[in-house]
């Protein structure tokens, strides 16, 4: 490679979710944005697809400055690309360069046969997701080979995260564009779809089959992209060892280093404002409660507990199945015990659907109604009862009390009356807040179904299936996912398939427990980091060495201790639990990527490092850069002086030599073969 400038590298980072949310990637991109902005400024632009709604709302155009950027778009341009520059509007406010991919759907078959041609990968038609990836791809490689042309001295580092953005990878390679690359996978194509199905996955990874299983399940080609990503890559990585050992086994290349996910953690200044905004979520959330169990609201909600899953709908991969048979053992253990409490089981996972019920708007409406009609006579009753309080006169021989009877008006009693009727209702309360487009064949709905968890009166355990993302501008449950979360007291994530899993790592941040399992990649990094987790509201459910039924019954065990816990219980774990927020910062998690990138531009620019320079030499080779231990959690994790960072554990420190398999730490295989059929039967015993 030429000789360029490796001090004031330029940074592109390729996703399919800048400023597009689909799942946790778009989370990695957007919290790391203000710790790589501060790092960069305007020598890091994140590229993507355009999607135009929610670019729309997301994205400030810009016109750009950098000559060798206004050079390659201007080239691009003349040749009817379409794009979108400007600053993405979230903290940090990166620069976006979103391409229209349907500007040059017209190239689709002719690229598609290079693709064969220079990698060998097919891609049959009527697989819209590759051919956008295929269409992306190109785009992406035509923008780095032009704009390195244009800039022929600073380095440039190209950063692709998953498969989806990977296909410019190999293009880059064969094409020898003069940049440095590095792939992060966030899962793999065939673990996922594996898990998925009935597959005993993590005893069998060695013994896969890759070109078969993925030929069976109809992603040969997809799977061809990824692989070719992974190894094309001057640097590959991934986010989780548990994910890096599948990935080795997957995608036959042993990932460079694991670059952990991070969170941006927001401190406030007064240290229990996170405890009030729950109170203040939390009361929200009270409000759609009694909208959605109207007629039925016969439970106290100042003892009851809010409990949730919520992602992107994989029903077993995020342990849906085991969290709705769990919780219908913990309605039986409630009822057995004989519990004053009630728990409310949130589901918030997309599917497809025909918008809101009319009973979800109506119950809302009707407690509104009631709402307003308690405000307008507490108003009215209010000036009549200061009126006869001024005029009241002891001597008048009237008895005060008795003054007070009939503040309520015949017409008020009636039109309370009212309100109060209209709260009656035949049906129970609904399961699903929308109209579902195949009710019949949901299977969250056929699990909740199997195990008649239907809302009874006498239930313990109510379930609410939201099958959107949340949004403070729905009509209902109006409140942003970190909110809700907020306002929840325990999150419960049981996944069979988690590289990572932002969920149960965002409850920590905003000091709420959750369950996680040792086949999360969260999971297994707070299992290292700290002794006793569930001390800190970090319950985890060994998923891998227990049967499925022992699982399940951890995991009910874990609810149904915490439905024990006192107010004063609840308020003290929180506190614990939002002091591990640091560990999951950007500011230390963010290291991993700092190494990445360095390694990349070693590898393809080590002729451009000045051996002399000590400063930007030093990074590898000592321990200067690693942060020290955040106060805040000092009585929380174990004594590991000198590995701070997961990737610490044996990844990126020693880059040259790459990982070593020994050193996933945080994911062993258990010992003995489990016979246990995979899909279980999941019925209520
Ligand atoms: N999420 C969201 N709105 C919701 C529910 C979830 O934005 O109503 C987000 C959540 O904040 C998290 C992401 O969805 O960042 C899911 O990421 P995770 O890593 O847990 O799983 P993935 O979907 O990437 O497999
Ligand atoms: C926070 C608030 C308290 C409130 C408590 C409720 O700590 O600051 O005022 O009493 O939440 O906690 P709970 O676990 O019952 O929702
Ligand atoms: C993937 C994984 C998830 C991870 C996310 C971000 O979508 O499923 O576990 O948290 O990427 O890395």
């Amino acid at each position: 490679m030429a000789h360029r400038d490796v001090k004031r590298h330029l940074l592109f980072e390729i996703s399919t979710e800048v400023a597009n949310r689909v799942g946790g990637i778009y989370s990695v991109i957007k919290s790391k944005a203000p710790i790589t902005t501060a790092e960069y400024r305007d020598r890091y632009t994140l590229i993507g697809p355009l999607n135009r709604k929610s670019a729309a709302i997301e994205v400030e155009e810009l016109t750009p400055t950098d000559p060798y950027l206004v050079e390659t778009l201007r080239s691009m341009s003349d040749r009817g690309v379409q794009y979108l520059y400007g600053r993405w509007l979230i903290e940090g406010a990166p620069r976006v360069l979103l391409f229209d991919t349907g500007s040059q759907y017209y190239h689709l078959d002719e690229w598609k046969t290079d693709l064969w041609n220079v990698g060998g990968i097919p891609a049959p038609p009527g697989d819209a997701e590759t051919n956008e990836a295929v269409v992306f791809g190109y785009l992406v490689a035509w923008f780095l080979g032009e704009f390195v042309y244009h800039d022929r001295t600073r380095a440039v580092v190209a950063h692709f995260h998953e498969w989806l953005a990977g296909v410019a990878l190999p293009l880059c390679r064969k094409r020898r564009i003069d940049v440095t690359t590095i792939f992060t996978t966030h899962a793999t194509l065939l673990g996922r779809y594996l898990c998925a199905g009935s597959v005993d996955f993590y005893n069998n990874l060695q013994y896969f089959d890759c070109d078969a299983e993925a030929g069976k399940r109809g992603i040969y080609h997809r799977y061809c992209i990824e692989r070719a990503a992974a190894h094309s890559a001057d640097v590959f990585t991934t986010v989780s060892h548990i994910t890096a050992y599948e990935s080795e086994h997957l995608l036959k290349r042993k990932p460079d280093g694991v670059l952990p996910n991070g969170l941006n953690v927001v401190k406030f200044s007064a240290v229990h404002e996170f405890q009030n905004l729950h109170q203040v979520a939390k009361s929200k959330i009270n409000d759609f409660i009694r909208g959605h169990f109207y007629g039925h609201y016969d439970f106290d909600l100042d003892n009851t507990l809010y409990m949730f899953t919520a992602g992107r709908y994989e029903y077993r991969n995020k342990g849906v199945d085991m969290f709705i048979e769990s919780l219908a053992r913990l309605n039986h253990r409630l009822k057995t015990e004989n519990s004053s409490k009630t728990v409310v089981a949130f589901i918030i996972m997309p599917a497809a659907t025909h918008s809101y019920t009319v009973e979800t708007l109506k119950g809302q409406a009707v407690m509104k109604a009631l709402h307003d009609t308690v405000n307008e006579i507490q108003e009215a009753v209010g000036r009549r009862l200061f009126e006869r309080s001024a005029r009241h006169n002891d001597d008048s021989g009237k008895d005060f009390s008795e003054d007070l009877n009939d503040l309520l008006t015949g017409s008020e009693k009636v039109l309370l009356k009212r309100r109060v009727f209209a709260l009656k209702r035949s049906t129970m309360p609904p399961i699903v807040t929308h109209n579902m487009a195949d009710d019949a064949n949901d299977p969250i709905l056929n699990q909740i179904r199997r195990v008649q968890l239907f809302n009874n009166s006498s239930d313990r355990v109510k379930i609410v299936f939201h099958p959107e993302f949340l949004n403070s501008n729905n009509p209902i449950l109006s409140l942003d996912y970190d909110d809700f979360v907020r306002g929840c007291h325990l999150g419960v994530f049981p996944s069979y398939y988690e590289p990572w899993g932002y969920t149960p790592a965002e409850c920590t941040v905003m000091g709420v427990p959750s369950i996680t399992t040792n086949l999360s990649g969260f999971g297994c990094y707070m299992e290292e980091l700290i002794e006793n987790t569930s001390d800190y509201g970090i319950y985890i459910v060994d998923r891998r060495s227990k049967g499925i039924d022992d699982s399940i019954n951890q995991l009910t065990d874990y609810m149904f201790q915490f439905s024990l816990k006192s107010r004063r219980q609840r308020i003290n774990q929180r506190n614990r639990t939002e002091r591990l927020s640091d560990l999951l910062d950007w500011k230390r998690m963010g290291l991993e990527y700092i190494k990445a990138r360095q390694l990349a531009l070693r590898r393809a620019y080590s002729s451009s490092f000045d051996e002399e320079d000590e400063d930007y030499n030093s990074f590898f080779d000592g321990t200067e850069m690693k942060l020290s231990r955040p106060l805040s959690a000092q009585a929380s994790p174990r004594d590991r002086s000198g590995m701070m960072t997961p990737g610490d554990f044996g990844s990126l420190q020693e880059v040259r030599e790459g990982l070593d398999t020994d050193d996933y730490v945080g994911f062993k295989l258990p010992e003995e073969d489990e016979d246990e059929p995979y899909p279980y039967p999941l019925s209520l015993k």
